[in-house]
């Protein structure tokens, strides 16, 4: 039982000196001096041997115990260091490896249209005015010469609020009355305004019309304006903004804001004016809509009309870019598809 007990000793001391991991420590563990390890089974046995070998193997039994207990306990410091060693070695930068690319932001492709647009027109004295994203009834319409009943309101369909009488503005243009009376203190200042912003409607949303858009209105108030002056300010304009060499056209049209009222188209600038897709072979892209402040608004917005006058005009960023880009579908200025933004 004794010599049992030795070849035991030499057995579980041999194997623990070929462990090198934590789990094959436990394993050990288990095996040699755990609850039912073999060296604590062989212990749980010295009651059972004669009384006159008791003694003898119960101390050394006990002796091979606390020795084997010695040996996992330095078996497990050193293995404990040696794997921390391994994993601070394997954990280390390598300094070689190509870097992580770092993803940059970059402009929504609407946002740089407009900020091509204020800078443009910044050179020609055109300052940014904000105006308000919800607007009443009133300044939406009616103050703009679009009473209640009249047809041009059939254009718009709009968003209303819970609150009677106010809506998400359907264009930039109410942006005019807040300017002529804030901006130029109610018919005392001259203006030279641009209002950009978001406009909404309420319209089935398809690949050319969109429930929210950007809209670039401008206003310019003076004593002597003429359509001249408008003419000459947006034909500049349509040069910096889509080349020098492309012509400009205006024709007549109707709002009922402005009187006269035109609406400005230049050389296609996909194909130059020889027709192709995007300008549906005409050779032209309509750009915005302009005229001459009416007299009415002018006098809504503080204005005496026999004093004063003035142009205004309204485009449409989104509409630019995509004619600009040959985009083909509206919806995908509001769909965040990365895949399109990245393009710009
Ligand atoms: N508000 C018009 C629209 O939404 C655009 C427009 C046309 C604005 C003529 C103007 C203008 O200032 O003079 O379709």
């Amino acid at each position: 039982m004794l010599e049992k007990l030795e070849a035991l000793y030499q057995q579980a001391s041999q194997e623990l000196d070929g462990v090198n991991t934590s789990e094959a420590l436990k394993e050990w563990e288990r095996a040699y001096i755990g609850r039912k390890g073999a060296v604590t089974l062989m212990l749980r046995q010295t009651g059972q041997l004669p009384p006159e070998q008791r003694a003898d193997f119960g101390r050394r039994a006990n002796e091979i115990k606390r020795l084997l207990t010695e040996a996992f306990a330095a078996r497990e410091a050193l293995i404990r260091e040696q794997e921390l060693a391994r994993s601070m070695e394997e954990g280390q930068i390598d300094v070689t490896l190509p870097g992580r690319p770092v993803l940059t932001g970059g402009l929504h492709p609407a946002t740089q249209t407009l900020r091509e647009i204020y800078a443009i027109w910044a050179e020609m004295g055109f300052q940014v005015y904000r105006s308000r994203d919800v607007e009443t009834d009133e300044v939406n319409f009616e103050l703009l010469n679009i009473p209640p009943h009249h047809p041009a309101r059939d254009m718009w369909d709009t968003f209303h609020t819970t609150m009677p009488g106010v809506i998400l503005r359907t264009h930039t243009s109410p942006g005019q009355i807040h300017a002529m009376r804030d901006y130029g203190e109610n018919g005392t200042l001259p203006i030279r305004v641009i209002l950009p912003g978001m406009c909404y409607r309420y319209e089935q949303i398809t690949a050319r019309s969109e429930i929210q858009f950007n809209q670039v209105e401008g206003l310019a108030i003076g004593r002597n304006i003429r359509m001249t002056d408008l003419k000459g300010t947006i034909a500049e304009f349509a040069r910096r903004m889509f080349g020098a060499n492309r012509a400009v056209r205006f024709r007549a049209s109707h709002f009922p804001f402005t009187e006269p009222s035109m609406e400005v188209d230049v050389q296609c600038i996909l194909c130059g004016g020889e027709g192709c897709g995007v300008c549906k072979y005409t050779g032209w892209l309509e750009i915005m809509g302009c005229g001459m402040v009416h007299p009415v608004v002018l006098r809504n917005g503080g204005y005496d009309p026999t004093e004063w006058s003035g142009f205004a005009f309204g485009m449409g960023p989104e509409r630019i870019t995509m004619l600009k880009h040959g985009i083909e579908d509206i919806r995908y200025f509001w769909s965040n598809d990365l895949r399109f933004l990245e393009q710009f």
